[in-house]
C-alpha cells in the first residue's frame, strides 16, 4: 500500500489545478474538495466499524478521497449535473487511469477502487466479486452520509411527480432523470435513505434526525400514509438485522 499522506498532497495539487477566479467555479471546487476528504474520513470509519484490516481500511479511505476526483473539472462546467456534463464517476476512472496515481498499487486494489469510482454514483451497481461490491457499498454509503449532512432542506410546496410517487411506494429505485419538480428532490432524498447498506451509516442517519424531517415533510394523506409505514418498517428492519 503507497502512503496515504502522499495521495492527499497529490489529490490537493491536482484539485489546486481547477482553481478559479470565478468565485461561482471557485466555491463549487472547494466544496468538492471537502466533500471528499470528509467522505474518505467517512469510509475509514465505516470499514473499521464492520472490522476491516488496516490495509483494506486504508483502502476503503483512497477510495473516499479520489472518488469525486472529476467534479474538480465539473465544477468549471458550473453544475454538477451529470446528465447536462458528464459522468463523473466514469470520468473519474479516466483521470485516474491517465494520471497513473494508482500504479504503485497492486492491480487488484487498482480495480476495486476504480469499480468503486465507477459505481459510486450509478442508479445501480452491477453485482461482481464480493470485494468490489464491499468497497463500492462503502463509498455509497460514505458519501450519503456526507450529501445529507450538507442538504439544504427542500423549500417546496406538495408537487410530486406521479411516477416517482409511484415507484417510491413500491419501494424501486428512484431515477434521478425522473425529477420534474423541487418537492420531487423530497422523494429522491427517502429512496437513497432505501440505498444505505450499513447500519452504521443509517443508525447516524437516523440520530441526527435526517430520516424523520424527512418523513415529517411529506403529506399526511394517501399514498404517502402507505410510504411512510413503508418506510418505518424498513428501517425497524434494518436496524435490528444482524449487521
Ligand atoms: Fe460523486
Amino acid at each position: 500500500m503507497f502512503n496515504l499522506a502522499t495521495l492527499y498532497n497529490w489529490f490537493h495539487n491536482y484539485y489546486c489545478n481547477f482553481y478559479s477566479s470565478d468565485p461561482d467555479i471557485m466555491n463549487m471546487v472547494r466544496l468538492k474538495e471537502h466533500h471528499s476528504v470528509m467522505v474518505a474520513k467517512y469510509a475509514r470509519g465505516l470499514a473499521e466499524s464492520i472490522g476491516l484490516s488496516a490495509e483494506e481500511i486504508d483502502l476503503a479511505e483512497i477510495i473516499g478521497l479520489l472518488h469525486d476526483i472529476a467534479r474538480s473539472e465539473q465544477a468549471h462546467c458550473k453544475t454538477f449535473n451529470d446528465s447536462i456534463s458528464f459522468d463523473h464517476g466514469d470520468r473519474g476512472v479516466l483521470r485516474l487511469e491517465e494520471a497513473g496515481i494508482l500504479d504503485a498499487l497492486d492491480c487488484e486494489s487498482q480495480e476495486i477502487i476504480l469499480f468503486s469510482i465507477k459505481y459510486h454514483n450509478k442508479m445501480t451497481v452491477p453485482s461482481s466479486n464480493p470485494d468490489k461490491m464491499l468497497f463500492t457499498s462503502i463509498i455509497r454509503d460514505a458519501d450519503k452520509l456526507d450529501i445529507f449532512r450538507n442538504l439544504p432542506p427542500v423549500r417546496a410546496e406538495h408537487n410530486y411527480s406521479p411516477a416517482l410517487v409511484e415507484l417510491l411506494r413500491k419501494g424501486r429505485v428512484l431515477p434521478y432523470s425522473e425529477v420534474k419538480t423541487t418537492a420531487d428532490k423530497r422523494l429522491i432524498r427517502l429512496g437513497w435513505l432505501y440505498d444505505i447498506n450499513y447500519q452504521w451509516t443509517l443508525a447516524q442517519l437516523i440520530n441526527e434526525s435526517y430520516a424523520s424531517e424527512l418523513v415529517r415533510s411529506l403529506p399526511n394523506a394517501p399514498p404517502f400514509d402507505e410510504i411512510k409505514d413503508n418506510f418505518r418498517a424498513y428501517i425497524i428492519a434494518k436496524l435490528s438485522a444482524n449487521p
